[in-house]
């Protein structure tokens, strides 16, 4: 009994994506030419005038910082919100963290008590129900619907409050849908939550930088300003800077819960790597033409993966607003034969395509929205077209 682990991560998963990632790996290794398309991250490599800068920080970036970040990265993430988003937060709001996800996790700590509700949107990012669990807190799942581009209607939102929701996640855009809201949706889910609930409102804006077709990204925060007093914004430099390695994420919170955030990051890791936050400062304050440039690319290879999904008999998939990720509907390859089985899930058709062209994807079981897989298109166009004419051809020629 003694040598027993803690009851609290029974109810946890491990990581549905680092699982694709890992047995990618393998399969790599085995000999295996794998084309990855399960992995949320950008294949650029960090700008070099931010690698240069971190080198330079090498010099004088020895200590601790302060537990909640660096006087200088606050400031520059102030700054760059006010620029990006039109509001002006205090670096007293800011926690700069271990990439977003410590961010999203520190937050779970600091907010969740056993058994209060979070409400998160689906298809949600796998670690937000585990890390509400985490901490004994309930996940209540607000499904939505494909047709209306996956994207939580007020009525949706409305039907889920409850006197236990303690806050709501919203990510946009979103992995791993690509949905993404606008200013007007986004201020009829505020009316929602003004007139029905003081829940906190957490919103993970971590693709911002990332939205193709003109599409203009809103906040919340500018959006619904009567709700200043208990949004949470989460971001980070990992996608739109390519700097995943890096581990460099934030919240901008009321400065009752960043004291709160405070306190717990200094009872764990203490400050992210001083290294990595001058990076990341040089990261916001720098030239934006390479971010420009990655978002050229990423639109060029989201329309060339959702066309060339699309070419393919049996899957369905809308073409996404923001993020990385495709997210097709497979539903029409159920049938396939593979062996002595037969498809009949999102999983079974992401195994069989690994299995059959190599191609590793995350079924969306994992993401709340079966029946559905995310395909990243971070990465070449020619291997987008090699890996969809594989599975094309493997479709085809399939045996129902
Ligand atoms: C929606 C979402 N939020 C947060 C994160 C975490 O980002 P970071 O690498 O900064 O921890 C990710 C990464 O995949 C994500 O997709």
């Amino acid at each position: 009994m003694s040598r027993a682990l803690a009851r609290r991560l029974e109810a946890v998963r491990p990581s549905a994506t680092l699982a694709m990632t890992a047995r990618a790996a393998e399969l790599r290794k085995s000999g295996r030419h794998i084309y990855a398309f399960g992995v949320g991250e950008p294949d650029f490599p960090t700008p070099e005038f931010i690698r240069d800068a971190a080198a330079r920080a090498l010099a004088t970036s020895s200590h601790y910082t302060a537990v909640s970040g660096t006087a200088e990265l606050k400031q520059a993430i102030c700054e760059r919100t006010a620029q990006d988003r039109g509001f002006t937060p205090t670096p007293e709001r800011i926690t700069v963290s271990v990439g977003a996800k410590h961010a999203l996790f520190n937050l779970a700590a600091a907010l969740v008590d056993p058994g209060d509700e979070v409400l998160i949107p689906a298809p949600y990012w796998v670690s937000y129900p585990e890390q509400v669990r985490l901490f004994g807190g309930e996940p209540r799942i607000v499904e939505t619907s494909a047709a209306n581009g996956w994207r939580m209607t007020p009525d949706e939102l409305a039907r889920s409050l409850t006197p236990r929701t303690k806050a709501l996640i919203l990510c946009s855009p979103s992995n791993p849908s690509g949905a993404a809201y606008d200013a007007e949706e986004l201020r009829a889910l505020a009316r929602v939550l003004a007139e029905q609930s003081d829940c906190f409102v957490i919103v993970d804006e971590i693709y911002a930088e990332l939205v193709y077709d003109g599409f203009r990204h809103a906040s919340l925060t500018t959006v619904a300003p009567e709700l200043a007093d208990r949004i949470i914004v989460v971001d980070g430099v990992s996608k739109a800077y390519a700097m995943t390695g890096w581990r460099i994420g934030w919240s901008i919170a009321p400065p009752a819960v960043a004291k709160a955030l405070d306190k717990v990051q200094g009872q764990s890791t203490t400050n992210p790597t001083a290294v990595a936050q001058a990076a990341a400062a040089a990261a916001l304050r720098g030239p934006r033409d390479e971010v420009r440039h990655m978002v050229e690319s990423f639109a060029a290879r989201r329309r060339r993966m959702v066309e060339g999904l699309r070419a393919i008999p049996g899957m369905a998939c809308d073409l996404p607003r923001g993020a990385f990720y495709a997210f097709p509907d497979v539903t029409g390859l159920y049938g396939i034969r593979h062996g002595d089985k037969t498809l009949a899930s999102a999983e079974d058709v992401a195994l069989w395509q690994l299995d059959v062209c190599g191609i590793a994807a995350v079924s969306g079981e994992a993401f709340g929205a079966p029946g559905h897989i995310r395909y990243t298109y971070a990465c070449s166009e020619s291997a987008i077209d090699e890996a969809l004419a594989l599975l094309k051809s493997a479709v085809e020629r399939a045996e129902r």
